[in-house]
């Protein structure tokens, strides 16, 4: 465990009519404790998931296009709003990880291959071959597989993206080897009920103007898929159902 603590700082002049603080979750932030290796954020598009793990990665000096430290390159809106005014608790502190964004993957890969031009050896972090040359999913887990590794935090923007349900349960085992085996922490903003089910984790909701924690049986995402899958033909009929006058 490396990251303890995020606490949100505002001196009072910050103009608080302008994003990141219109978004509710963010304005009401105080003090977010740590205290699992894996944390993950759930909420509805647009509650502030990916801005506060942007903001983390920022302070981390993460790449905030993607990547970790070393990564240098630039992508478009790849700036942190937040991260000059969150203050994140260590111990020790990690200088080791990575960020992961599913929208500026691309870019991450084509950057690889930039390096891979000067050291061929840089693939080998990366299964052998450049990630383009590897499909959406395969390239994710090629990406958790052979690039993660111990001593590290890592900060994940829906890695699901690109994984079918199969592979986000190889992505669980992946995990459970980084955090049991080796020394590592996870933070993952996330719309899987699947990964949501890795046990021992803490879950914190960006849902109702607030950032707090919830079991796992109580998220939406649990919920609803449940609901689903265990009344599909039910639920469709609902959801399908003509306005009634
Ligand atoms: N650079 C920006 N400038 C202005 N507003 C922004 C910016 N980035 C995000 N927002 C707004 O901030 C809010 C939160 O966005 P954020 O990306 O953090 O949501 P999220 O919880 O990650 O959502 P999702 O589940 O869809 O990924 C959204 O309403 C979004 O439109
Ligand atoms: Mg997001």
């Amino acid at each position: 465990m490396f990251l303890k603590r995020i606490s949100l700082l505002l001196k009072g002049h910050e103009d608080v009519s302008k994003y990141p603080f219109t978004i509710a979750s963010i304005k009401n932030l105080k003090e977010l404790q740590l205290e699992k290796r894996v944390t993950f954020f759930v909420g509805e598009n647009g509650s502030g998931k990916s801005t506060l793990l942007e903001a983390i990665a920022d302070k981390c000096e993460f790449n905030t296009a993607g990547g970790g430290r070393n990564n240098l390159f630039e992508v478009d809106q790849a700036e942190s709003a937040l991260g000059d005014f969150i203050r994140l608790s260590w111990m020790p502190k990690a200088t080791n990880g990575f960020f992961l964004r599913a929208e500026s993957f691309y870019q991450f890969a084509s950057h690889i291959d930039e390096l891979a031009r000067q050291d061929r050896g840089i693939y080998d972090q990366y299964g052998g071959k450049s990630l383009h040359h590897q499909s959406h999913g395969e390239s994710f887990l090629t990406l958790f597989q052979h690039r993660f590794n111990g001593d590290a935090l890592y900060l994940l923007d829906e890695p699901e993206a690109a994984l079918s349900p199969a592979r986000q349960l190889a992505f669980l085992r992946i995990i459970h080897d980084l955090t049991e085996k080796e020394d590592c922490q996870f933070i993952i903003a996330t719309h899987s009920p699947i990964l949501l089910g890795y046990p021992d984790a803490d879950i914190y909701s960006f849902d109702d103007g607030e950032i707090r924690k919830v079991a796992f049986e109580d998220t939406d995402h649990f919920q609803i898929t449940k609901y689903f899958l265990d009344n599909r033909d039910r639920f469709l009929v609902e959801l399908f159902k003509e306005d009634e006058v």
